[in-house]
């Protein structure tokens, strides 16, 4: 089988990308005619980037999960779905294919059934990287119901706010998550973020780990207890069946929360009809996948990457998708490369967080690891590097394996700027060029947009393709103020981005007050808010600085209100006090205790300073006159590490 709109040639990327723009209506419709509806559209595209207010192909009803298991039963049932691979190498292996899927897919949505979950109901996952976690998110979708994973690395603290934001009744969890040499003990981070929560009926518990867990009455129900009953009933002399709820196009598939420059993470919500196009036609393009390939996204599902290049788009291409359990470094740093080896991946997708951290442990990890399967190289998440670009290109594609440096973000749904795997020109460390559908507008501070090429701005997006960010869960005002408003009728990024001569975009970082620390979106006021928390603790101001694995550190200024306190200890209260409300991915790298921070006369805090100082470019500061107390910045330079 091969897709007919998988793209082949730089001339046929040209020609495509035109239709696209031109006629997108056509471009998309003739698309979509490759997949399962119940029933065909009425119109194709309306919106307007105003209220805003997006549709794809309105009047149309599908369900995401026919498309992703159902229509590759009759050809490809026997195929593997899934691979997985446990944390312990040692562990067996899971291979479950698409006929085997699809019976666990059915027998989800009766459990969720049985317990009470209709359709539009939200539903939390908070799960480690087993099967169960990609069952439980298409059970959902199955029956319509809202899917919101949160990732395990969140504390009670936020799993508690994404609850409530989400007026989430039900959630499935695991007993523990297994994670190098360590297991962590989820059912009990749960059970803090349900104290005094009177919205949560149902709390089903898959068992990983075969640690203790407390189970109230009446709430907790065990995940094994419940599909044997399901089982029975979606399965009659030998056929096993689940219908699959008819789902307007528009209608909500699933929320996930990011952070934003507020302190309050937003709920991006992602149609149904729009997404399942959006993350099928960017994975079959952008990677090149063909049928019978292994695809390992190293992603965890509790981030979009994992949504959109674990689940969603290598399903509904009929793909094999490898999820991994573990870390890569346990129990060595070879731990990707034996990977790669031992079920022959063919597509690797990463971040280059992940390559700089394996790049310091030099070439011994790599030595007698046979990675000759591979064929295409992807990278995501932040800007890479040229120097981690080339370890990648020459230790692990041994300089025959594409890279494809694909920029997106949560509320794009999938990739946006990438080159196409051995098929558009590739260049270090730029994205390169939109995909059809996409048309990128850099823009000044004042919003007006900077035509011709060697030039940079901010990035927009002008025109709605299929992905687009539908809302924020529970207030729309929000999507329009943080998306929408910033330049009328573009979609804001809040990225900075450079073109040059020829037209290659290369992505240098957010705008705003959002940092990017190891490949996870982290806002500034969050971490402010946290540690504003702890007791004694007066003001504090976050920023980024550039570090050699993360790509950015968390740099903490704050201001305490005893002199003489010991530093070390409050420091390490600090980071505690983060790591229970946030979690630990929030911790800051460095805390500077200071006695004021730069303002200026109306009170507000002058990060750019700030900025400098962290990064070390004193030098560079600028004019601090317009300050309310100028002297504040030598004490901050001073002091800094
Ligand atoms: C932000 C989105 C989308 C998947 C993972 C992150 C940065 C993402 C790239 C890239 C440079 C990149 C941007 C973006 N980013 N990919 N290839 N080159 N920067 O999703 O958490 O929503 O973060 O990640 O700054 O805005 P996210």
């Amino acid at each position: 089988m091969t897709f007919s709109y998988q793209i082949k040639s730089l001339e046929k990327y040209r020609e495509a990308y035109q239709k696209s723009i031109e006629n997108p209506e056509a471009f998309w419709e003739e698309i979509a005619a490759h997949f399962t509806w119940q029933k065909k559209w009425d119109t194709i595209l309306s919106y307007n980037f105003i209220e805003p207010k997006i549709e794809w192909f309105g009047g149309a009803k599908l369900n995401i999960t026919e498309n992703c298991i159902d229509r590759h039963l009759a050809n490809r049932g026997e195929e593997i779905a899934i691979i997985w691979e446990p944390n312990d190498p040692k562990e067996q292996v899971r291979s479950i294919t698409y006929t085997e899927l699809h019976k666990q897919v059915c027998m989800v949505a009766q459990m969720l059934t049985n317990l009470g979950v209709k359709k539009g109901d939200r539903v939390c996952i908070y799960m480690g990287m087993v099967p169960e976690l990609t069952f439980a998110i298409l059970g959902c979708a199955r029956i319509g119901a809202i899917h919101s994973v949160i990732f395990g690395g969140f504390s009670a603290q936020s799993i508690s706010d994404r609850l409530a934001d989400a007026q989430a009744g039900y959630i499935i969890t695991c007993d523990g998550a297994e994670r190098g040499n360590k297991t962590i003990n989820l059912k009990s981070v749960i059970d803090d973020a349900l104290v005094g929560n009177e919205q949560v009926k149902k709390v089903i518990v898959f068992t990983r780990s075969k640690i203790p867990v407390a189970m109230q009455k009446g709430r907790d129900t065990w995940w094994e207890d419940e599909m044997e009953q399901a089982g029975q009933q979606v399965e009659k002399n030998g056929v096993v069946s689940f219908p699959a709820e008819p789902m307007h196009a528009e209608d909500p598939l699933f929320i996930l929360y990011t952070s934003g420059s507020t302190g309050k993470p937003k709920g991006v919500v992602h149609s149904t009809a729009g997404y399942l196009l959006w993350t099928n036609y960017t994975f079959l393009n952008v990677f090149q996948y063909q049928l019978g390939q292994v695809h390992f996204c190293t992603a965890d599902i509790g981030w979009i990457t994992g949504h959109s290049y674990i689940v969603y788009g290598p399903l509904s291409a009929g793909g094999t998708t490898l999820m991994f359990e573990g870390i890569p470094t346990w129990p060595d740093a070879g731990r990707f490369w034996d990977i790669v080896a031992k079920h022959k991946v063919n597509i690797l997708y990463t971040a280059p967080t992940a390559i700089r951290s394996l790049m310091a442990f030099g070439l011994e990890p790599l030595k007698n690891k046979d990675l000759s399967s591979l064929q295409v190289l992807g990278s995501v998440g932040e800007p890479i590097n040229e120097e981690a670009w080339h370890w990648f290109s020459q230790h692990i594609g041994k300089g025959n394996c594409p890279i494809v440096d694909t920029w997106w973000q949560t509320e794009t749904g999938g990739i946006m700027i990438s080159n196409l795997a051995g098929i558009t020109p590739q260049k270090p460390a730029h994205a390169t060029l939109p995909l059809p559908g996409v048309i990128p507008v850099l823009v000044d501070e004042n919003g007006i947009e900077i035509i011709g090429n060697g030039v940079s701005g901010n990035l927009c997006i002008k025109q709605a393709w299929p992905g687009i960010i539908r809302t924020t869960y529970g207030d729309h005002e929000r999507c329009k103020t943080n998306y929408f408003s910033t330049y009328p009728n573009l979609y804001f990024t809040g990225d900075g981005c450079l073109r040059d001569e020829v037209g290659n975009y290369r992505i240098t970082g957010r705008v705003d007050d959002v940092l990017n620390v190891s490949g996870h979106r982290i806002g500034t006021a969050e971490v402010e808010n946290a540690i504003n928390r702890h007791s004694g603790v007066i003001e504090s101001a976050v920023v980024g600085y550039p570090h050699d694995v993360k790509g950015q550190g968390i740099y903490a200024y704050v201001i305490f209100e005893e002199s003489n306190h010991n530093q070390n200890l409050t420091k390490q209260d600090i980071l505690q006090t983060v790591t229970r409300i946030i979690g630990p991915i929030a911790k800051p790298d460095k805390i500077q205790f200071v006695l004021g921070l730069p303002k200026t006369r109306s009170g507000k805090i002058m990060r750019r300073i700030l900025r400098k100082i962290a990064e070390g470019e004193t030098q560079s500061i600028g004019d601090t006159s317009t300050l309310l107390d100028p002297n504040i910045v030598d004490d901050i330079i001073a002091g800094a590490f």
